[in-house]
């Protein structure tokens, strides 16, 4: 996949799959996979480091994440997310960070709404580099909007979003993430827009999805918000295999003559 199939995709009406994914192992096992594109998200601020929000994601760990997914599945669209206030520094700045993700192995960057950086949106475009919107739930305004809730629920919330879409096409955009928005409100952008939607918590009438990796695979119990579908409980998986080590190791049973050197 490249940046132009997804203007494809949605055009075809074929949906875009996307997952995050942050580290070299489970690259491996999502370039084996057949998903379209990859987010390497700053969601990692909090699934791999342990943060309460996003907000602690710093671009050297977008960076340093980022080329460790790029070794693991070289074939598939990685998408970078351009951190917490990295691009609301000057243009410098923004260009900075966008300069590591995109050397770290990132083929485009995403970054959160478009009041106040609609002019940096079209400076990244216009210097080669493919930008993914992402409004609706925007985590790094997490202590804006109060706490990680549902978006767009007012009539004048809607005409907002909708119209902000329409900026960030117009900066350029090549696709939008929606979060965390109403299922009508998510249609609506997405027919109002030329460039295809990724939805997460947005409902079916999108051009693609995207999940958290951990989320998905069940690796992070206890956190079951309706939009999610878990699609294995790797948590149980993984914490049963360690216990049956413990218990073969203690018990004599590992290493066995087979599994040892003559
Ligand atoms: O960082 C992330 O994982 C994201 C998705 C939730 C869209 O931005």
């Amino acid at each position: 996949m490249n940046v132009l199939d997804f203007q494809k995709m949605k055009d075809e009406g074929r949906k875009i799959s996307m997952v995050t994914c942050y580290d070299y192992s489970s690259a491996r096992a999502v370039a084996e996979s057949t998903g379209d594109c990859i987010l390497a998200g700053d969601s990692l601020a909090m699934t791999m480091h342990g943060h309460p929000t996003t907000l602690s994601a710093t671009t050297a760990m977008m960076a340093l994440h980022t080329a460790a997914v790029a070794r693991g599945a070289p074939s598939k669209f990685i998408v970078a997310d351009l951190p917490f206030l990295s691009y609301r520094k000057g243009l410098k700045d923004a260009m900075d960070s966008v300069q590591e993700l995109m050397t770290a192995g990132a083929h485009a960057v995403k970054l959160e709404g478009v009041r106040g950086h609609a002019e940096i949106v079209r400076h990244i475009v216009d210097s080669g580099v493919p930008v993914m919107g992402h409004l609706g739930l925007t985590p790094q305004s997490v202590n804006l909007l109060g706490g990680m809730r549902v978006q767009a629920r007012t009539d004048a919330a809607v005409d907002l979003l909708a119209s902000q879409a329409g900026e960030l096409e117009q900066a350029g955009c090549f696709s939008l993430v929606l979060e965390c928005v109403p299922c009508e409100v998510a249609r609506r952008v997405t027919e109002l827009l030329t460039i295809p939607t990724i939805g997460i918590g947005a409902g079916p009438s999108v051009s693609g999805q995207v999940l958290v990796y951990q989320d998905m695979l069940g690796l992070n119990p206890g956190f079951r918000p309706k939009f999610l579908r878990t699609y294995a409980n790797a948590f149980e998986v993984i914490q049963e295999a360690l216990d049956t080590y413990d218990r073969d190791v203690k018990g004599g049973d590992f290493p066995s003559e087979r599994e040892s050197y003559s």
